[in-house]
């Protein structure tokens, strides 16, 4: 069966029906957070706590990805944008100057901030007009990988994300060098804007690709059949011509240059917007220490997938050459992948279409990982239950849950201080990366997540402390699904 009828007779089937998720007839949710905001006074720093400075300048800007050039938006002249780097317990003040011709705001992804430092235009702030600025101010609580992008439409498919790493004074460390390494699929400038892409998706139901194919897995989805080699169903809905790692092409990949027998962090971020990637490095084994931030026991691999707004990392020991680390779209039709390279020794570096070994043998599922001891939140009864439901069709593109796109849906609510137990149930047949603002929830092995990849029809029960007060976002880390309503609030009730 096609998988775009597959879906929507999936919705009919649940009872979901297209006119009751698409609320209005507009297109999109505006602004990808739409109700007004109470003033809440940002946080200042605390006497002796050590602060660090930090502009950010977006703007339209032409980049070299290492062969295409293409007219963008960034965060300076980069993409990534600028790393930003501190350790656990500092108080970071970064301010957004928008020179973009649109409303923008900074989300900084995975920390458990203070609320009204959040970034989400018309529930945390109003949205930063074009030529104004806007100055975050939050206490970084927790060590970790985590990156930042805006929170309004689908600017963060565009150049507009950087990582952001916090160190960990105690941490032994156990490791020589690090490489940070973002992941990316990119359109932006290629005859296309994301806002383009995502008006092709509205407008004709679900196809984005420029020649009208699907983006998606055409009859190979399924339900994660096949011993679970294709776990995720339709993956995408987005034909991208270039997978990005840190910035290039395969063409003209990053380059970690270090010694054999060295042992380097990888820091990976997938930053894309509509694509879950395959990892490996040629010719080694990975150990995966953290995700999301949170040490997890480690866990020895050849490739992992890693979703949307997912962060892992791995270290590797390293041996004499020149080595690919590719990170291989799942599920899209339109070929190609990401690439970079580490060099020990003068070899011959292996091409842009190179295929280590490590990609056809077992995959890792992230959320299969062990929590380590350290990243177990306390054992508890949960103190209130509720139902998530994610869902939606492509023809018409339409997502949301609880059965409304965002704006129409009604917010989760909790007590401070509950364990909130979410019971999550993907009601379609793709993947979805589900992100909670602001918190980090247990998976039932205790596994702490921020972002946690949902294969088609997973039921995920998901537990939280509600110690973090304020208005927050739960959505698709798929931007063009968020935006399309497959996003709702979590609000802290008295
Ligand atoms: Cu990285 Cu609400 O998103
Ligand atoms: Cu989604």
């Amino acid at each position: 069966m096609h998988h775009l009828s597959r879906r929507a007779i999936l919705m009919g089937g649940l009872g979901v029906s297209a006119a009751a998720l698409s609320g209005c007839s507009s297109t999109a949710v505006s602004g990808f957070g739409s109700k007004a905001h109470g003033p809440v006074p940002l946080a200042t720093p605390s006497p002796g706590q050590r602060v660090m400075v930090k502009t950010l300048v977006a703007k339209p800007t032409t980049l070299d990805l290492g062969g295409p050039t293409v007219a963008t938006w960034a965060y300076g002249d980069t993409v990534p944008g600028p790393l930003i780097r501190a350790t656990a317990g500092d108080f970071l003040r970064l301010t957004v100057d928008n020179q973009l011709p649109a409303d923008t705001t900074i989300h900084w992804h995975g920390i458990r901030i203070h609320n009204p430092s959040d970034g989400v235009p018309g529930v945390t702030q109003d949205p930063v007009a074009p030529g104004s600025l806007f100055t975050y101010q939050f206490t970084v609580p927790d060590p970790g990988t985590y990156f930042f992008h805006p929170h309004v439409g689908v600017q963060l498919d565009r150049a507009l994300y950087a990582p952001l790493v916090i160190d960990d004074p105690r941490e032994p460390g156990g490791y020589d060098a690090e490489w940070v390494v973002v992941l990316d699929d990119w359109v932006d400038g290629t005859g296309r804007t994301p806002d383009d892409v995502l008006k092709q998706l509205v407008g004709m139901g679900g196809s984005a690709s420029p020649k009208g194919g699907m983006g998606g897995m055409g009859g190979m989805g399924g339900m994660g059949g096949m011993g679970g080699a294709q776990p995720w169903g339709d993956a995408g809905d987005v034909t991208y011509p270039y997978f990005l790692l840190n910035g290039k092409v395969p063409a003209a990949p990053d380059v970690l240059t270090a010694k054999p027998g060295q042992r380097i962090r990888l820091r990976i971020i997938n930053a894309a917007s509509d694509t879950v990637f395959t990892v490996a490095v040629g010719g080694h084994q990975m150990t995966v220490t953290h995700s999301d931030g949170y040490a997890v026991v480690p866990q020895e691999v050849g490739a992992f997938y890693i979703g949307m707004g997912e962060r892992y990392d791995v270290v590797v020991t390293l041996k004499d050459g020149v080595f690919p680390v590719v990170a291989k779209p799942f599920g899209k039709s339109s070929g190609g992948q990401a690439l970079g390279l580490i060099r020990t020794s003068s070899g011959t570096a292996p091409g842009p279409d190179v295929s280590p070994a490590e990609l056809a043998g077992p995959v890792l599922i992230g959320s299969r990982l062990q929590p380590a001891a350290s990243s177990r939140l306390p054992a508890r009864a949960p103190d209130a239950t509720v139902q998530l439901t994610l869902e939606g069709s492509m023809q018409p593109y339409l997502w949301g849950m609880n059965g409304a796109p965002f704006g129409k849906n009604t917010p989760l609510t909790v007590k401070a201080g509950q364990r909130l137990r979410i019971n999550v149930m993907n009601m379609t047949m793709m993947a979805h990366p589900l992100h909670m603002h602001g918190h980090t929830f247990a998976l039932p092995s205790g596994l702490r997540k921020d972002t946690v990849l949902l294969a088609p029809m997973e039921q995920l029960a998901i537990d939280v402390d509600a110690d973090n007060a304020g208005d927050w976002m739960i959505h698709c880390h798929n931007i063009y699904h968020a935006e399309s309503g497959m996003m709702i609030g979590l609000h802290y009730v008295s």
